[in-house]
C-alpha cells in the first residue's frame, strides 16, 4: 500500500502521470496501485516545492511579528517546503548555545525543513557554530540594517578568513548608508543607492581571501550585480519585491515599502527583468513588522516586509502568463540556491524527497486576509499570484485546501556539523 499518491498530475515536462509517494519518498512516476491517501491533480501541474534561502523567522521576544508555526505555515501555504532561517535574531545566534536552542525549537514547531545560518559579528563563535551545524554563516551586515550593525572592514577579513578556511558559505547584506534622516521612500534609496550597494560589494570581495565562498542577498540593482560577478564562484539573489515593485509605484511615505536594500525606480526594477535569465537564486528575505511598528513616522518605522508565501504566487503568475519560463522559475528557487548551499534538491524524479508542489494554475489577488504571516499584511496587495493547492513536505501534505499539518520537517545542518555519537 502506497502512503501518498497525486494522481493525475501534469508533471514539469508536460507527462501526466501519478506520483507515489512512499516514507517522504518519490517511489513511482507512472500508474499508481493501492494506496492509502490520493490526492487528484487534475488539471494540476506539479513542481518540485522550492527552498527560500533568506527568511526571518523571529519568533522569542519578536513573536508578535512571527514565530516559527506561522512564519513556516506561510512558507508552505506559497509552495516553499524549506527556509534558511537568518541569525540577527533575538538573542542573535552567536553562540552554540542560542544556536542549539533554536534548532530544538525549530524542530518542534516547523512545518517545513529548515536551515539556521549562523551570525558574523565580532564576539560570533564562528567555529563553535560551524561544529553545531550551522548551514551558512550570514547575512553579514556590511551597513546597518533592521537588528544588524555594521562590521568593521577588519572583522569582516578576519571572520572571512575563518569561514573560508572552514569551506563554510558566508552570505553578504551589501550596503552604504549616507548620513541623513529619511522621511520617504525615495529619500529612503537616495541614502542607500545602488551605487553604495556596488561599493561594499567591491569592498567585501577586496577583504575576502581566495577560499572564501561569498552570496550576495538582496541585490537591487545591475550595477552591483556587474561588480559580484567579477570574483569568481560568488553567487547572488534578487527578491521578488525589486522585481515586482518599485518606489515610485507607491505613496511616498507608506512605511510598508520600507525595507533595505531599499525599492528602487521602475527603470531599474525592469533592468532587473532583462537580466532575469543570468538570475542565479530568488528568495523573498521574508522580514515581517507588525503594523503598529509600521504605523510609526518614517524616519524611525522598521524596515522589511513580509514575502515568503508571495514569492512563488508572484513567479508562477508571470510564468502561466507567459512572461517567463517554469524551467527558469525551478532553476532560480529550487536547483541553484540548494546547489549553492550545497544540499540536494529535490526533483519530480524516483528516489527523490516529495518535496512537491501543486498549482491549480488559476491566479487569485493577493489579499492579507488568506496569508498567513502573523504580521498580517503584503505589500503586494491586489496583485495576482497563483498560489498552490498543495505542498507537500517530505512526504506529507502540510498544506492541502486550506488546511495546515505538521509532517516531520528536516534539520539541514551545514558540513561542518561534528559527529555525534548516537
Ligand atoms: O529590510 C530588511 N529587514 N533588511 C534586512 O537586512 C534586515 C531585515 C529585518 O530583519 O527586518
Amino acid at each position: 500500500m502506497t502512503d501518498l499518491v497525486l494522481k493525475s498530475a501534469r508533471l514539469p515536462d508536460g507527462r501526466i502521470a501519478d506520483i507515489s509517494i512512499d516514507r517522504g519518498v518519490i517511489t513511482h512516476i507512472g500508474s499508481s496501485g493501492p494506496v492509502d491517501t490520493t490526492i487528484d491533480c487534475r488539471s494540476c501541474l506539479c513542481i518540485p516545492a522550492a527552498i527560500d534561502m533568506h527568511v526571518h523567522m523571529r519568533d522569542g521576544p519578536q513573536s508578535a511579528k512571527e514565530d516559527w508555526g506561522t512564519g513556516t505555515q506561510s512558507a508552505v501555504a506559497g509552495g516553499v517546503a524549506a527556509v534558511v532561517d537568518q541569525p540577527n535574531t533575538m538573542p542573535p545566534m552567536e553562540s552554540v548555545e542560542n544556536f542549539s536552542a533554536r534548532v530544538a525549537h525549530a524542530h518542534e514547531t516547523s512545518f517545513c525543513h529548515f536551515a539556521i545560518n549562523g551570525s558574523v559579528t565580532e564576539t560570533a563563535d564562528l567555529t563553535g557554530l560551524w561544529e553545531a551545524g550551522a548551514l551558512a554563516f550570514g547575512e553579514m551586515f556590511a551597513a546597518p540594517s533592521s537588528y544588524g550593525s555594521a562590521l568593521s572592514p577588519e572583522v569582516i577579513r578576519s571572520s572571512l578568513v575563518v569561514l573560508g578556511n572552514a569551506g563554510a558559505l558566508t552570505t553578504v547584506h551589501a550596503e552604504e548608508v549616507r548620513p541623513g534622516e529619511v522621511h520617504s521612500l525615495v529619500e529612503h534609496a537616495m541614502l542607500r543607492p545602488v551605487s553604495g550597494e556596488a561599493a561594499a560589494v567591491d569592498l567585501v570581495n577586496s577583504l575576502a581571501p581566495a577560499n572564501a565562498r561569498l552570496h550576495y542577498c538582496h541585490m537591487s540593482g545591475a550595477a552591483s550585480i556587474a561588480r559580484v560577478v567579477t570574483r569568481p564562484g560568488n553567487s547572488y539573489e534578487v527578491t521578488p519585491h525589486h522585481l515586482f515593485l518599485s518606489f515610485e509605484e507607491q505613496d511616498p511615505s507608506n512605511t510598508h515599502f520600507r525595507m533595505n536594500p531599499p525599492l528602487r525606480t521602475k527603470a531599474e526594477r525592469m533592468e532587473l527583468w532583462r537580466m532575469f535569465e543570468s538570475i542565479p537564486v530568488i528568495a523573498s528575505d521574508h522580514a515581517p513588522h507588525t503594523t503598529l511598528e509600521k504605523a510609526q513616522p518614517f524616519s524611525t518605522a522598521p524596515s522589511g516586509v513580509p514575502g515568503v508565501e508571495t514569492m512563488m504566487p508572484l513567479l508562477m503568475n508571470a510564468v502561466f502568463e507567459g512572461k517567463i519560463s517554469l524551467d527558469a522559475v525551478v532553476a532560480k528557487t529550487v536547483t541553484n540556491p540548494y546547489h549553492i548551499l550545497g544540499l540536494a534538491a529535490p526533483k519530480i524524479a524516483v528516489g527523490s524527497r516529495a518535496d512537491i508542489a501543486v498549482y491549480a494554475k488559476q491566479p487569485e489577488k493577493i489579499l492579507p486576509e488568506r496569508l498567513h504571516s502573523r504580521c498580517g499584511w503584503t505589500p503586494y496587495e491586489g496583485m495576482a499570484g497563483v498560489f498552490p493547492v498543495t505542498t507537500v513536505v517530505g512526504g506529507v501534505p502540510a498544506w492541502h485546501n486550506g488546511e495546515f499539518s505538521r509532517g516531520e520537517a528536516l534539520w539541514f545542518a551545514g558540513k561542518g556539523k561534528s559527529f555525534t555519537a548516537p
